[in-house]
């Protein structure tokens, strides 16, 4: 990848760390996850050393990646506030998908769309954290129908972020010059300039 000392500075090491932290933990979850959802998932137990190895290191990786997800929470949650313009972004989200983005209001550090993948994975991954901790079984017991409707909670909210996540790493790919951002930490002139004004004027002083 060509680097060009003008690059903006996007993400401080530890901020990837922490992210990329999550996303692993997050392919792992999702291939022992599917697993345990319908048999004709649970040959990739194997990946994992065979059923019941699968069964006891999920809920593990489920607690790390649960702990990291609160610490990117916290370093994230204040850059994904919903502004009114990140509301007049979503309204014209359409457009943008037509290929016109010329008519889209100033975006800071994330769009309106980023925003709202933010809290949807918010909310998803607490329904994951709570229901995994019911349904664990191995430091706690609790009542037999909780531990049912957990299960039932820990499916949805694992499709959801399932799908969610898709949609993350599509738009990443979409918007090219992204992944370089959670991968080096930084980003072109150009790629702020197009897709976050807001946040390009504010860090470089550029009123252009
Ligand atoms: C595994 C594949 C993944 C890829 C390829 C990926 C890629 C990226 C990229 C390129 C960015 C930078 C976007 C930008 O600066 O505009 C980003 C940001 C982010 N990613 Fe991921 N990601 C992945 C998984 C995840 C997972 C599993 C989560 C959480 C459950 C997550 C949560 C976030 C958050 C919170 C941000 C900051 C954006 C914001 O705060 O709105 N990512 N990701």
């Amino acid at each position: 990848m060509k680097r060009n000392p003008r690059d903006l500075k996007r993400y401080t090491a530890s901020e990837r760390a922490n992210h990329w932290i999550v996303g692993i933990c997050f392919i792992l979850l999702g291939l022992s996850g599917l697993a345990f959802f319908h048999p004709a998932f649970y040959p990739l137990t194997q990946l994992f050393g065979g059923g019941p190895w699968t069964r006891i290191l999920h809920p593990y990786v489920g607690v790390v990646m649960a702990l990291f997800f609160i610490m990117m929470v916290l370093r994230f949650w204040r850059l994904n506030v919903m502004e009114q313009r990140d509301v007049e972004w979503l309204k014209n989200v359409d457009k943008m998908v037509d290929g016109d983005d010329h008519h889209m209001p100033e975006q800071g550090k994330y769009n309106g769309g980023q925003k709202l993948l933010f809290w949807g994975l918010v909310l998803f991954m607490l329904l994951l954290m709570v229901s995994g901790v019911l349904m664990w079984r191995t430091w706690i017991t609790v009542p037999v129908d909780v531990v049912r409707l957990s299960s039932v909670v820990h499916a949805l909210a694992g499709f959801a972020m399932i799908g969610l996540i898709i949609l993350h790493v599509y738009a990443a790919i979409w918007t090219r010059g992204t992944i370089r951002a959670m991968m080096y930490g930084t980003v072109t002139r150009a790629w702020a300039k197009q897709h976050h004004r807001g946040w390009y004027r504010k860090v470089t002083g550029d009123n252009e």
